[in-house]
């Protein structure tokens, strides 16, 4: 690494310090099929990320790669309309780094979204998990290396990664919604590849109810700046590696996270202005 993480980090911000406007109330990353969202936007700013000094361009199906800063629900809103993932090759301090950069927008609180395969057999394609804690089977921690206390403390505490009283105001938005949460245990992995179905039985008995590609490294990284999480999982194909599971596809992952989107939409409506 040429450049320490802050120094990264101030480069990044100051290439787009001019263009972001007033500080966010709150930040959201979206996930794959889910980017739909930042058309809600109102007096959107985009910002490609490769407009971001050292910013990684991220290339995943159903990711466009840019910063939307603008009114969504009534809130001053920043979101990451395309997140960077391992299996594109990034590092896991590629991922800590574009978290830093919206903590920097002065969010007080970081909502991320996912597509995950379901591990709970009572999940179905188009649930929407509300997750309450992770299991991280990256095998990484995008907080290795030199730690800078600017940034934030070395052994950063993960005891409640997902903020419990944000996880209350969300089930309750909800409610006020009509759209029934499941909640449950993600687990993130590192990919491209998917689970073969002796891992999905393996993470479905280690307690995750739901798997996928993403989040756990930015949860770590929000956790390391303080800034409150809430995670929402689209259910996007069943994972339980039954004797009967099929294999999944990319067409029925974005056509459930279409699905799911919806209703992580309708939440957003109730829970934005609450917040
Ligand atoms: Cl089944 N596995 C993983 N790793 N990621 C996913 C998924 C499954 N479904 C959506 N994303």
């Amino acid at each position: 690494m040429t450049q320490s993480p802050l120094a990264r980090l101030e480069a990044a911000y100051a290439s787009i310090a001019a263009r972001v406007g007033a500080p966010s109330d709150t930040a959201i990353v979206l996930g794959s099929g889910l980017g739909h969202l930042a058309d809600a936007v109102v007096n959107p700013t985009f910002i490609p990320y490769g407009e971001i000094a050292g910013f990684p361009v991220s290339t995943a199906p159903g990711h466009k790669g840019q910063l939307v800063i603008g009114d969504l629900f009534g809130r001053r809103t920043v979101l990451m309309q395309g997140r960077v993932h391992l299996y594109e090759g990034w590092a896991p301090q590629d991922v800590a780094h574009v978290i830093y950069l919206l903590g920097k927008l002065g969010p007080k609180r970081l909502i991320v979204t996912n597509a995950a395969g379901a591990l709970n057999p009572d999940y179905r394609p188009g649930d929407v998990m509300l997750i309450e804690d992770h299991l991280n089977f990256t095998g990484l921690n995008p907080l290795t290396g030199p730690n800078d206390e600017a940034i934030g403390v070395r052994f950063p505490d993960l005891s409640r990664a997902y903020d419990p009283a944000l996880q209350s105001v969300t089930i309750k938005a909800a409610e006020v919604a009509g759209v029934s949460l499941r909640r449950g245990i993600y687990v993130g992995v590192a990919g491209p590849s998917l689970e073969t179905s002796a891992e999905r039985r393996y993470y479905r008995a280690t307690g995750a109810d739901a798997v996928g590609m993403s989040t756990v490294l930015e949860v770590v990284a929000a956790a390391h700046i303080r800034l409150p999480v809430i995670g929402l999982s689209a259910i996007t194909n069943e994972a339980t590696g039954g004797p009967d599971q099929q294999p999944d596809t990319i067409e029925e992952v974005l056509a459930n996270a279409a699905i799911a989107g919806k209703k992580i939409d309708a939440v957003l409506a109730k829970l934005l202005p609450q917040l």
